[in-house]
């Protein structure tokens, strides 16, 4: 179903300063359903090569989407996998809250649903299967939007779909809502220097990355942990 064979990123990055904050992040408590899955989840990720945020980009989320309080119950992630990192949002959800989730492979949304229900947050997280493209414009407005489907099939082989996902993905978010959008250095692709023709994905990320970063209706940046995560709060 994914016709681009990727490399992908390392769930945890070696960069000693990294390291540091990501035992820091492993040593952080959480619920003991919560904590078994979520252990489970890396290791089956890491030995099948599924690529999953991994521990620090996960606390990093759920610590952004803590920080919005109670104007954070709705949660649209873009690209579940095995709903690794819809479990970080799940859990920084308050009261009443909701993740939905959308993922294009049957297989591993259902895979997800198990380990989301094994972790006990069946009914905060609806995960939805499907593509992106066809099922966002019938989704409504999120207070919070978590984009992880960049280095797949689509940004390979157009990239003026990476600057078109941008572009649909804000028109469902909420004004006062944030945005964030994973990969944002394409596999370390935008910091390489020149290496002559750029793929088309390569391509459409760095259009893309201009795009958010001069949209004035963002306050934004890419915090460089990992592969580039994009944190931006839509002001208006
Ligand atoms: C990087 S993984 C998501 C990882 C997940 N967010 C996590 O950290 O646990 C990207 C996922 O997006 C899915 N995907 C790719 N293109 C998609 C599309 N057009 N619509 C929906 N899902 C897509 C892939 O099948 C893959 O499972």
């Amino acid at each position: 179903m994914i016709n681009t064979p990727l490399p992908i990123v390392p769930q945890d990055s070696t960069d000693p300063k990294e390291v540091f904050a990501t035992a820091l992040a492993r040593a952080v408590e959480l619920p003991p359903r919560l904590a078994t899955v979520m252990t489970e989840i890396e290791t089956v990720a890491n030995n099948e090569g599924i690529p999953v945020i991994g521990r620090l980009e996960g606390t990093i989320v759920q610590t952004l989407a803590t920080l919005r309080g109670e104007r954070a119950t709705r949660v649209l992630e873009l690209g579940t996998a095995i709903g690794y990192s819809a479990l970080w949002l799940a859990h920084a959800l308050p009261e009443g809250g909701k993740v939905t989730s959308i993922e294009l492979d049957p297989e591993r949304a259902a895979r997800a649903a198990d380990f989301i229900d094994r972790a006990g947050f069946a009914d905060r997280v609806e995960i939805i299967v499907g593509d992106v493209f066809e099922l966002l414009p019938n989704l409504g407005v999120y207070d919070l939007i978590f984009q992880d489907v960049m280095k797949h099939r689509y940004f390979g082989g157009d990239p003026a779909l990476a600057t078109e996902l941008l572009r649909l993905t804000k028109s469902h978010l909420e004004a006062d809502g944030v945005l964030m959008i994973d990969n944002a250095f394409c596999g370390g692709g935008v910091v390489a220097g020149d290496i002559g023709e750029p793929s088309n994905e390569l391509a459409g990320v760095r259009r893309m990355n201009e795009v958010l970063a001069s949209d004035p209706d963002f306050a934004s940046v890419i915090v460089p942990v990992r592969d580039g995560l994009w944190v931006a709060h839509r002001k208006s």
